[in-house]
Parts: C-alpha cells; sequence; structure tokens
C-alpha cells in the first residue's frame, strides 16, 4: 500500500539554533491511528506543524503524493487537519459558527453548502446547536471538540492532534477519545495520555531529542514498563 504521509531526512532548527528534528524518515499508510508520544521538548509538536506546511525543515514530506512545500501549503492543508494544544490558537471567531464556516468558505463553498458542513461538523463532535455560542464561553472540553469541528468542516483526509485530551476532566477526556474512535480519518495524535494510545491507537512512534526511537503498536509499547519508565512516559 502506498503511504498517505511520507517523510524523508527531515531536519529542522529554531532560529535560535535549538535542534528539534533531526534526520527522520517516517511513512504513515491510510487509516492507521498513529500515537507520538515523548518527553516534553522531544520535538512532538514541531514534527506535526511540519504535516501542514506550516514549519518548513529539511528534506521532503509528502502529503497525499504532493510535496509539502509553499506552493501548495492551501491543498495540503484541505488534506491535513491539524488541531492544535491549545483551542485559543484556532478559535477566533465571535460564533462557533464562523470559526467552522472558515475553511469551507476559504474552499470556495457557497453559503447554503458552507451551513451544511457546518452543521455536519457540528454533528460530528455533538455539538449540535452551538452555532451561535461564542467559543470564548465554551468549556475545556466543548472548545476542544470546536476546535476538531473547524478542520472537520474542510473533510480532512488527515487528522493531526497535538496532545487533545492535555488539561481535560475525566469526563472531556473520555468524550474526545470516544470521538475520535468513531472518525474514519487517518490520524497522528501526540499524547503523553497512555490510556488514550491504549484506546485509539495501533501504532505508536516513541520520539526523544527529535528523532524517532521506536516504532511499534501500541500493544506492546504499553507493555514494556521498563522502556516506558527509562524514556519518562510513565
Ligand atoms: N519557538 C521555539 N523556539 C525555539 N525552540 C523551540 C521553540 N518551540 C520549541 N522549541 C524547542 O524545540 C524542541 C522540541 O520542542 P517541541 O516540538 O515543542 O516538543 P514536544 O512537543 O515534544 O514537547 C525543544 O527543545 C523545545 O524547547
Ligand atoms: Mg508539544
Amino acid at each position: 500500500m502506498d503511504s498517505i504521509i511520507t517523510i524523508r531526512q527531515l531536519s529542522f532548527h529554531y532560529p535560535d539554533g535549538t535542534t528539534a528534528i533531526s534526520d527522520l524518515s517516517l511513512d504513515i499508510f491510510p487509516g492507521e491511528k498513529i500515537a507520538l508520544v515523548g518527553v516534553n521538548g522531544a520535538g512532538k509538536s514541531t514534527l506535526l506543524l511540519h504535516l501542514n506546511g506550516i514549519l518548513e525543515g529539511s528534506g521532503q514530506i509528502q502529503v497525499n503524493g504532493i510535496r509539502v512545500q509553499k506552493e501548495n501549503k492551501g491543498q495540503v492543508r484541505t488534506w491535513v487537519g491539524l488541531v492544535f494544544q491549545n483551542p485559543d490558537d484556532q478559535l477566533f471567531s465571535p460564533t462557533v459558527f464562523e470559526d467552522i464556516a472558515y475553511g469551507p468558505i476559504y474552499q470556495g463553498y457557497s453559503r447554503d453548502d458552507v451551513a451544511v458542513k457546518v452543521e455536519q461538523a457540528l454533528a460530528a463532535v455533538q455539538m449540535t446547536g452551538s452555532a451561535v455560542r461564542n467559543p470564548f464561553h465554551l468549556s475545556g472540553g466543548e472548545k476542544k471538540r470546536i476546535a476538531i469541528a473547524t478542520v472537520l468542516s474542510m473533510q480532512p483526509k488527515i487528522l493531526v492532534l497535538d496532545e487533545p485530551t492535555a488539561g481535560l476532566d475525566p469526563r472531556g477526556r473520555r468524550e474526545i477519545i470516544a470521538l475520535l474512535r468513531e472518525l474514519p480519518q487517518t490520524m497522528i495524535i501526540a499524547t503523553h495520555d497512555l490510556s488514550m494510545v491504549e484506546q485509539l491507537t495501533d501504532r505508536a512512534i516513541v520520539m526523544e531529542s527529535g528523532r524517532i526511537i521506536a516504532d511499534i503498536p501500541s500493544r506492546e509499547l504499553l507493555s514494556k514498563t521498563t522502556f516506558l519508565l527509562d524514556h519518562g512516559l510513565a
């Protein structure tokens, strides 16, 4: 099977000289649900920001057979829906409707089609009826679901989520995990939440210092107690 994301020899240094990704190569296949784990500073967020061209390192990334670069960022962003760790980086409109409509409007859909897409995205995150609400007045879990809806409205092939359960209460966590389990997209999820790794993902990629140090079935990772402790993951 052809990979849907292909990363070859990716390296990235922040302007202050910090190396965040070192010579990283990876293939992701359609339909996979992948956990990206690693201690703080391992490079997870930096890697995710490369998948839709927000950051550009050296090396090559292809999504859906197309190289991710300046000229086709717009196209890539309709395929790769990136949900930031902090919903306040994603929600900026006075109403939930406008935040979710932003992508489909950018894609050129008519007003009627945009309205349908907003309703579908709200239904997918179980927030039907919230279109008129102010995103800033929502609870943490609700904000997270609306942030997910803002990318689902573009019908992406791939969902990339940065620590989607961080900061949520137990019910909020359970709801996000249940919601993500129902979605058909290929998913790459950066997380410290080992119970989400277990309940949601098949494959676990462990990063440390900008490199991949393990790429194994999630079940196998969770059974490696000593490895998890040695690498600060449990
Ligand atoms: N804006 C930035 N400027 C400089 N260094 C950064 C910046 N963002 C992250 N880093 C550094 O890059 C490395 C990888 O960080 P990050 O990708 O955020 O890791 P993770 O998401 O796994 O916690 C860390 O050393 C971090 O301190
Ligand atoms: Mg991070």
